[in-house]
């Protein structure tokens, strides 16, 4: 375990399918306890391809009946700038694949805004948040705090659209920015390292063996979070764990690979 993620916990699957059902098992799980607890569960999900699958588990007959999807609030982690009907968008894929086939209330899906202005949609957005999550008991700085957020991890060491050198990896206060990203020539939605480590519950889905060497690097390499932005979550006092197939984790160290095989 390097210095950097000294409470990162890495549980290797066989195979994307394999790591996308441990995902669902553990999304019920949380989800049944935070409603348990606290009579509502708050995830933020991550977009991209890879968490696809999960959500089509969670909308199945093995996943759906065990969550309480009237309590349920979505949330989204990043969103491109585009239309929620658009290819690129994640509300979209999220749409498809989960919550048009679940009983949830419309008003339980809180999309991010990709159409129009960008910093204007992510103050929305963080507004948003703030109504959600402030109560009497929970202090300000201890806010957003999700139950979950599912994150994924791209090639690049990015996660959410907190992307290598970009502006929103300096950001120290807000929740939710407009993010620059210069190899698309393109603002992107993301919540913050800050809004993301708040968290009860931290959740990486990383699969594919075109992704081995920089999660070697995340979980393993030096301290180098403006390179290596998926080194920035590091959860203030929830957990974090990596749900990870044998290809992706190839180059982790041995006993990596092998404690946490299933
Ligand atoms: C996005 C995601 C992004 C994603 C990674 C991995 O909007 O694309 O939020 O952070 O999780 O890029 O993407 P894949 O799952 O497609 O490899």
């Amino acid at each position: 375990m390097s210095e950097e993620t000294p409470n990162a916990n890495v549980r290797v699957l066989t195979d994307a399918d394999a790591v996308a059902r441990a995902v669902a098992a553990r999304f019920v799980e949380i989800a049944c306890e935070a409603v348990g607890a606290r009579g509502r569960f708050s995830v933020a999900l991550s977009g991209g391809t890879t968490p696809r699958r999960v959500y089509e588990l969670l909308s199945g007959e093995e996943f759906s009946a065990r969550v309480e999807w009237a309590k349920v609030h979505v949330f989204f982690g990043d969103e491109r700038c585009v239309p929620p009907d658009d290819a690129e968008s994640n509300y979209r894929m999220a749409r498809e694949s989960l919550l048009s086939r679940v009983p949830i209330p419309t008003q339980n899906v809180h999309r991010m805004i990709g159409e129009g202005d960008a910093v204007a949609n992510a103050r929305l957005y963080e507004d948003e948040l703030r109504a959600f999550f402030r109560t009497d008991e929970s202090p300000i700085e201890e806010l957003p705090r999700f139950d979950l957020a599912l994150l994924g991890m791209g090639d690049d060491g990015h996660t959410a659209s907190l992307f290598p050198h970009s502006p929103a990896l300096e950001e120290r206060q807000a929740w939710v920015v407009a993010n620059r990203i210069e190899k698309f020539n393109a603002f992107r939605l993301t919540l913050t390292a800050r809004a993301i480590n708040h968290a009860a519950h931290v959740l990486f889905i990383v699969t594919g063996a075109g992704k081995a060497e920089r999660l070697r690097e995340v979980l393993e390499g030096g301290r180098d979070p403006l390179r290596l932005p998926s080194q920035l979550i590091k959860p203030t006092s929830g957990t974090l764990d990596w749900y990870v197939d044998r290809a992706a984790s190839s180059k982790l160290s041995d006993g990596r690979q092998s404690a946490g095989h299933e």
